[in-house]
């Protein structure tokens, strides 16, 4: 899809269907009241009756024949003062999943009112929104039934700032593109997406945006002295694969953000068997994994004054001859012991070594993502992640920064209680700390391997994929974190916040 932004009048756009916003207090909002006064009240009446209430991305159609737009969608924003910029990406989400759908190949877009002044946001939203709502989750469809046929999508300028808008557009873009890249990397069954091909992927993303890449077979990881990771990795017939992608965006500087994904391309629990109900979901084990590459190679392409490191430890869980037993004892690279209870604690013994390796290369500060616990599912639902850190400042900082792209992220604590929990009799560490705050134990674990470094744990359980779709977004792999990932490094970079341009 195309998206670009027009100077044509909405009375005039000539489109499939025009999309405007309404409010939930039943006014309209710019375009909207252009387009009203030209179809003798016509939205105006939808709203009286009461057919649709504004509420944030919902949908109701108005055909308008005679007109060069052949229809008009009337999307929904919500309450006015609960509005956010971000919101605009399900906005025009919305839109372009329902016309989509129906065979509209050309739609036009209006902004509300409050666009102007805030024009690269809300151009970056409606871009972003209307990218991942073309995603397409068809590929392994010979006869797909419901592939969006959407080719372009005009943003209209109305008075606002078109330079603006034009950066806006560049950037959303970029985003949209990175969060659907890293969904297809989570869509792609297991069988297709081994870490051989998980890191053929980094490394095809890596010279597409000028980054670093290397590639850790199993060898290397062993003379790193990555126990824990090659004790996952030894389960399985699929060779392991390290992949590490660096990006040098300020190298008079020794500041490096390492992001660390988890790249379990399946997880069967190895010995500690999963069972079989919903077993299939665990192909996106890999999405904190997939979230780092797709970040990197968005960040590749956008250039921030930063360095970053992108880290991903991918192996598959397998129960096979060679799997690791309750009981084994196995060194992290530094050369902590760690007595594996349950097999299918898997993650946090990948991200162990990947974390020791974000330390080595040098590493100011860290942010790993992992589809780590169940236990955070039960907390949070689908509706945030779990954020933990071992330095306030630094994980304000990342919340103060995934905000405004509508990622969801809920700090927890990290007591030492929960440390206490995740001592072994016999070796350093055990993998698992009983139920109680099974996603503090699990991030507890990890601590254990960060040292001092400023570092955030995010846990994506619930929210790197959902079962149901909705308004704006298929169902399957969400490509969180990667906006937060892409707004962290922004942040850190001095790149000036959307709305303040
Ligand atoms: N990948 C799973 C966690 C998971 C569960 C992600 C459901 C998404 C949905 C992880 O490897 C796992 O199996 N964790 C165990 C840990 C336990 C054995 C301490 C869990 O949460 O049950
Ligand atoms: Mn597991
Ligand atoms: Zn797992």
């Amino acid at each position: 899809m195309q998206v670009r932004i027009a100077h044509d009048a909405p009375v005039s756009v000539r489109a499939g269907a025009l999309v405007v916003p309404v409010f939930s207090d039943g006014s309209l909002d710019g375009a909207a009241k252009a387009v009203d006064a030209e179809l003798n009240g016509a939205l105006a009446d939808v709203l009286k009756s009461g057919e649709t209430k504004g509420k944030l991305c919902e949908l109701s159609l108005i055909h308008a024949h005679e007109k060069s737009y052949r229809r008009v969608l009337i999307v929904g924003l919500g309450e006015s003062n609960a509005f956010e910029p971000y919101m605009l990406a399900r906005y025009a989400g919305s839109a372009v999943r329902y016309l989509g759908k129906r065979g509209i190949r050309d739609i036009a877009i209006a902004l509300p009112e409050r666009a102007v002044g805030n024009e690269a946001a809300s151009a970056s939203f409606v871009a972003e929104g209307a990218l991942t709502a073309s995603f397409d989750t068809t590929a392994y469809q010979k006869e797909p039934e419901k592939s969006s046929r959407i080719e372009s999508l005009a943003i209209l300028a109305g008075s606002c700032d078109a330079a603006a808008l034009e950066r806006g557009l560049q950037h959303g873009q970029a985003v949209g593109e990175a969060v659907n890249f890293a969904r297809r990397l989570a869509l792609t069954p297991a069988n297709d997406m081994t870490p051989t091909h998980l890191a053929h992927e980094a490394a095809q993303a890596a010279k597409a945006a000028g980054l670093q890449v290397d590639v850790l077979d199993e060898e290397r990881a062993r003379k790193e002295g990555m126990g824990a990771f090659l004790s996952v990795a030894q389960g399985s017939a699929q060779p392991p694969a390290f992949i590490v992608m660096r990006y040098d965006g300020d190298p008079s500087s020794k500041d490096l953000l390492a992001l660390v994904g988890k790249g379990i391309t399946f997880d069967t629990g190895g010995i500690s068997l999963k069972p079989p109900e919903r077993m299939e979901e665990m192909k996106y084990d890999m999405s904190g994994g997939a979230g780092v590459i797709a970040a990197m190679r968005a960040i590749g392409r956008m250039k921030p004054k930063l360095n970053v490191v992108g880290i991903v430890p991918a192996t598959e869980n397998m129960p096979g001859g060679k799997a690791t037993k309750p009981g084994d004892i196995f060194t992290a690279m530094n050369g902590k012991t760690i007595e594996v209870i349950n097999t299918d604690a898997e993650g946090r013994l990948v991200l162990a070594d990947g974390l020791c390796y974000a330390n080595k290369l040098g590493a100011t500060k860290i942010v790993d993502a992992a589809t780590l616990t169940g236990a955070c599912v039960i907390a949070l639902g689908h509706a945030a992640s779990a954020a933990v850190g071992n330095d306030d400042a630094f994980v304000r900082t990342f919340l103060g920064a995934a905000k405004p792209t509508g990622e969801r992220y809920w700090q927890m604590p990290l007591y030492d209680d929960y440390s206490q929990a995740m001592k072994s009799e016999i070796a350093d560490l055990k993998n698992t700390g009983g139920r109680p705050a099974g996603t503090l134990t699990a991030a507890a674990f990890l601590k254990a391997f960060v040292d001092a470094t400023p570092w955030v744990h995010l846990d994506i359980a619930g929210t790197a994929y959902l079962d149901n779709e909705s308004a704006w977004q298929a169902k399957g792999p969400t490509g969180t974190p990667v906006r937060a990932f892409i707004a962290l490094v922004e942040q850190l970079a001095g790149v000036p916040k959307k709305a303040d341009e």
